[in-house]
């Protein structure tokens, strides 16, 4: 096959080339994924009225986010486990986002230590945050992200128990005794094996590690014991945003979990005009969930998100290249987006602006 032109052949490619069991998990959804396709189709279903004679000539695809510049407005999304879609892992998945000024959130669930990431990485950084029940670990966590240059935390709120992953139960999914949740070593949750009947654990794992009794309460002080700004994943109400800018939040992560969590959700780019209102300006705004192409991209910002994260995607992109995979993958959507910007009528990100959405 000749090299994808686009993200979606990179899906096809990877599927024809990773074991199924892996494809399955980094693929998957929640239950009949219903809300994983529904978030491609609330994309789809917009449509962009583009301006003309705009004088595109020279375009600036950056943006500043908590006070630092960005090349352009994605980050790749936090996603456990890199290690089961290339021996690199989360390695050449960090150096393919410096080498195209791509933002990077590392999963609190990689296969390599927030430490070793934070020392390959060339471009900023962010560190996915789960509420451990052990608060003490948790805010042990926070101390290492801070010591070693993350940039901001991203509390993961849309995981309380972990939704129905159908595929994972069918293929008994588990990660290999040589692979580790390394910043978890020292604790018991570094393995996600099966159990002695040989049957899947994902859900006992999460109920025995995270703390599904979260309340507001618990934002406040993890806001409390950081300096770093914290942005709350996970959100798809204006009501709730409202309430973690209050509780001291910077910013709040549109995001459904790319529909891995309750299926039925609503749609992100649905929820995200609520949400922006609900923020009302006192921080900033992503989305994630079935970006994949440069127009996902311009929809997302015409509807008030600062920025986007790509999930799956990157999977494919590295399973299928490693990092080389991951920057040729990040390069064509961020091609793609500067061509949707042209086409638009738009010079800068900031004349993105809501009119253009029909
Ligand atoms: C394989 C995989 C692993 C993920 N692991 C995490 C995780 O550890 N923490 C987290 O907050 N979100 C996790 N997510 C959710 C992503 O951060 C993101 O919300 C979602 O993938 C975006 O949707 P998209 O894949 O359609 O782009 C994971 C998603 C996938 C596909």
């Amino acid at each position: 096959m000749d090299l994808p032109l686009n993200l979606a052949e990179y899906e096809e490619l990877a599927r024809q080339t990773m074991p199924r069991t892996h494809f399955d998990y980094f693929g998957g959804a929640a239950a009949d994924g219903i809300t994983a396709r529904e978030n491609r189709r609330a994309f789809e279903d917009l449509a962009l009225r583009y301006r003309v004679f705009a004088d595109v000539g020279d375009r600036d695809l950056s943006i500043t986010l908590f006070g630092r510049k960005l090349d352009w407005p994605v980050a790749i999304a936090p996603m456990a486990f890199q290690q089961l879609a290339h021996p690199q892992a989360e390695i050449a998945t960090v150096k393919a986002a410096g080498r195209t000024g791509t933002l990077f959130v590392a999963s609190t669930m990689a296969t390599t230590s927030l430490e070793d990431i934070a020392a390959a990485a060339t471009g900023p950084c962010w560190f996915q945050l789960y509420v451990y029940r052990d608060r003490s670990f948790t805010k042990a966590l926070v101390e290492r992200a801070e010591a070693v240059g993350y940039e901001a935390l991203m509390v993961t709120a849309d995981t309380p128990v972990l939704g129905r992953r159908e595929q994972d139960m069918r293929n008994r999914f588990h990660i290999p005794p040589g692979v580790r949740i390394k910043n978890l070593e020292g604790t018991p949750f570094a393995s996600f094996g099966l159990d002695d009947g040989g049957e899947y654990t994902g859900a006992r794992y999460m109920l025995a590690s995270l703390d599904p009794s979260l309340t507001w309460k618990d934002l406040e002080w993890l806001c409390s014991i950081t300096r770093l700004p914290v942005i709350v994943k996970g959100v798809v109400r204006g009501d709730d945003a409202e309430q973690a800018m209050k509780c001291g939040a910077g910013g709040i992560a549109v995001s459904n979990h790319g529909g891995r969590q309750l299926d039925s959700a609503i749609a992100t780019l649905r929820a995200l005009p609520d949400v922006v209102q609900g923020v009302a300006g006192r921080g900033e705004v992503l989305v994630d969930g079935g970006v994949r192409r440069g127009t996902d991209i311009v929809k997302a910002l015409a509807l008030g998100a600062k920025a986007v994260l790509l999930g799956r995607p990157v999977i494919w992109g590295l399973a299928t290249g490693g990092e080389d995979g991951v920057a040729r993958l990040l390069g064509l959507l961020r091609e793609e987006f500067d061509t949707a910007l042209a086409l638009c009528g738009c010079k800068s990100v900031d004349r993105v602006t809501r009119d253009l959405i029909a």
